[in-house]
């Protein structure tokens, strides 16, 4: 076989995948260890064929995946990766550019910067923002972090009880203090009188909680912080996509005067995994924090590059994705994805409020709904465990004050009202059961 060949049939493969995604289970319906116990234990001595690799990701492979291109996953933050996003995945291995210097990739760090510039005017962000990508919004933030540490030669990050773990894991990892601060009854960071930030790095609003989709009050924040010297690190890597559409720019209030900013494409902007945009207001201190060219990274250019922005050296192609879904689909295609989804969130809300049996833990917001049905904590986290065992759809939980609470989240562009409408049926069916 050829590589042309053998690129025909995982393309095919690919898109018979595409295809039936929403026929398998959702959730892998496989016991810890079971593929595990299926794979050799010692590697190929001889080289096989790679119909052979193909054919053991359909029998061993495909059933112990959790499905997450099936349109009723409604788990997390539900997520697409769309089509021309796949072939520029493919596109990138192709080149494998590896992009720690200009000159290593002059295409993957002037296109990096192009799209990171496109999707700021997308969103509606200030002009003048440097953007880079990173893996991962963990990374990010960690990046963020130290930048806020070196900059005020502070220990201290402040944020919500509701912010990411990505904050805690960054603080642990930096040895920084982490203090959080309560949320108010609308879940959002409380800003009272007594909230001392003279001693603080980095203060970190969220924009669309990973629990609720609340939204701190980011203009707030960061007005006393920066009066009390502190740099301002806003994530909004779930509801930053949703600021593509206008309508959604309320949650953008008080944005502009971040220091840096976090929002990852590959969450809600139907980018495959993984893409994280990283824009700041304050490259130089980027660059300060992160720039150490040794010798055998110097060049004759009077460039710099991206390397230098972030921790890590090597730098995937992440924009040809990027580049490429932005192209496939333009503004408005993007647009529709995101306003279909919360159309689909809000209806689910609606039925779930108007069903004395059921009731709304916090008002939807974005395209996450958190509701739970009368009765326990335990029986409802039994209903979670029912429902998922179905394999028709996948949803996780939160906890609110101990309380338990399911949660549905939109983000498939394969999900329709049919799918959400199964899964509200599917949800009172197993309820009935108990
Ligand atoms: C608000 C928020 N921030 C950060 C993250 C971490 O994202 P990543 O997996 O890209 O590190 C998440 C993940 O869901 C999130 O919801």
């Amino acid at each position: 076989m050829t590589f042309r060949e053998d690129g025909y049939a995982a393309v095919d493969w690919a898109a018979r995948y595409l295809e039936r995604v929403g026929d398998l289970p959702v959730l892998a319906q496989v016991e810890p260890g079971e593929l595990s116990s299926q794979l050799p234990a010692s590697p190929p001595e001889r080289a096989e064929p790679f119909a052979d690799v193909l054919r053991d990701l359909d029998e061993l492979i495909v059933p112990a995946l959790t499905n997450w291109q099936h349109p009723r996953f409604f788990a997390y933050f539900a997520v697409t990766s769309s089509e021309p996003g796949i072939l520029a995945e493919l596109l990138a291995a192709t080149l494998n550019q590896v992009g720690f210097l200009w000159r290593t990739s002059p295409a993957s760090t002037e296109l990096e910067l192009r799209v990171a510039d496109w999707v700021r005017q997308l969103l509606g962000l200030p002009d003048g923002w440097h953007g880079h990508i990173e893996d991962t919004a963990s990374t990010s933030t960690l990046a963020a972090l130290i930048a806020a540490r070196q900059v005020t030669g502070r220990d201290v990050v402040v944020c919500s009880e509701h912010a990411h773990s990505s904050v805690d894991k960054a603080a642990r990892m930096l040895g920084m203090e982490l203090r959080k601060v309560a949320a108010d009854d609308e879940l959002r960071m409380r800003v009272d009188d007594d909230l001392r930030l003279d001693d603080v790095a980095v203060v970190v609003p969220t924009v669309g909680t990973t629990s609720f989709a609340s939204v701190d009050p980011v203009r707030e924040l960061a007005e006393r912080a920066h009066a009390a010297g502190a740099w301002v690190h806003v994530d909004a890597a779930y509801a930053g996509s949703a600021w593509i559409c206008e309508e959604e720019r309320w949650s953008q209030d008080g944005v502009e005067l971040a220091d840096s900013l976090v929002v990852n494409p590959h969450k809600w902007l139907l980018i495959p995994m993984d893409c994280s945009l990283l824009w700041t207001s304050r490259p130089d201190d980027f660059r300060q924090a992160f720039s150490l060219v040794t010798e055998y990274l110097r060049t004759s250019e009077d460039v710099y590059s991206l390397s230098e922005y972030g921790p890590a050296l090597g730098r995937r192609f992440r924009s040809l994705k990027l580049w490429a879904v932005l192209r496939c689909y333009g503004r408005e295609g993007l647009q529709q994805v995101v306003r279909e989804h919360i159309r689909l969130a809000e209806l689910f809300a609606r039925w779930v409020d108007a069903d004395l049996d059921w009731e709304l833990g916090a008002p939807r917001r974005f395209s996450l709904v958190v509701f739970r049905r009368n009765g326990s904590d335990e029986e409802n986290e039994a209903l979670l465990e029912r429902v998922n065992a179905t394999g028709e759809l996948f949803i996780s939980h939160t906890r609110l004050n101990g309380r338990y609470l399911l949660r549905l989240a939109i983000g498939s562009e394969r999900t329709t009202e049919a799918d959400v409408r199964r899964a509200w049926d599917v949800l009172r069916r197993e309820a009935s059961r108990a």
